[in-house]
């Protein structure tokens, strides 16, 4: 915490507030398949199952009572939507009538993210391989804005989390023209891994980091304690 904001962890049992991850997503990352499958993939499929199962773990940055940032990560990138899937038929299926008996069209955007997972499969070949899936900070609350890298705490969080559960390696997916993102994971150290990550309809490359590997220090990081 910087005196100002409260990280506030979810996953393992333990709910974010739904909606407030699921609006800072869509504001954020509009372009992010969670985003397009609808709000009702998002609040109770995705940031409701998922993570009350453990599927997905995070945090959610706030100030005051607003949510400003957030960070979503998962334990097994290989597996965790497809093992979903299998568990949750039903509530998947349902979550899913929903979204397309609003927006049929976002059928395309299911196959787009069974084609992400039938590639994670096949590359993700180290077991116990997690990912950062998505992250993202409210533009007034950035560091160029208020000194202070709430994405930085956010990350450093999530890396506590999967080195606990001793992860072998992390991979992050990032739009190729995401030029903040792509600084920002460099400059804590993360490396460029593949330049094209099939599957995906925008443009993508990915960046890994295994734990034993130092993240570079950053400009204003203090350990969170909320
Ligand atoms: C990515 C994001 C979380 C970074 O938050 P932030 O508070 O700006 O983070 P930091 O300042 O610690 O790091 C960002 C770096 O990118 C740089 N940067 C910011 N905007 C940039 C731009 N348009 N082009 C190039 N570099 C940029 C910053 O100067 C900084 O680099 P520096 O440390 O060398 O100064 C934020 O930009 C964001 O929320 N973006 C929208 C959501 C998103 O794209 N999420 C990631 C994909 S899942």
């Amino acid at each position: 915490m910087n005196g100002e904001s409260r990280l506030v962890p979810f996953g393992f049992g333990v709910s974010p507030a739904a909606r407030d991850v699921a609006e800072l997503h869509e504001r954020l990352l509009p372009r992010s398949p969670v985003v397009r499958l609808g709000r009702h993939f998002a609040e109770e499929f995705y940031y409701g199952i998922l993570t009350r199962r453990g599927y997905i773990f995070g945090a959610v940055s706030y100030r005051a009572a607003t949510a400003v940032g957030f960070i979503a990560c998962t334990l097994d990138a290989r597996g965790f939507m497809p093992a979903a899937a299998r568990r949750y038929p039903l509530q998947l299926a349902r979550v899913l009538s929903k979204s397309l008996l609003f927006a049929p069209g976002r059928l395309g955007v299911v196959r787009e993210v069974w084609r992400i997972m039938t590639e994670r499969r096949r590359v993700a070949a180290v077991e116990r391989c997690g990912e950062v899936l998505s992250y993202g900070v409210s533009a007034e609350h950035r560091r160029a804005a208020s000194g202070h890298s709430i994405a930085e705490e956010l990350t450093r969080y999530a890396f506590s989390v999967f080195e606990a559960h001793g992860v072998r390696e992390v991979h992050a997916i990032v739009d190729t023209d995401n030029a903040a993102s792509r600084r920002f994971l460099e400059r804590l150290g993360w490396r460029l891994t593949r330049t094209q990550v099939p599957g995906w309809a925008t443009p993508s490359i990915e960046y890994v980091w295994r734990p034993g590997e130092q993240l570079s220090d950053g400009h204003d990081f203090q350990q969170p304690t909320g």
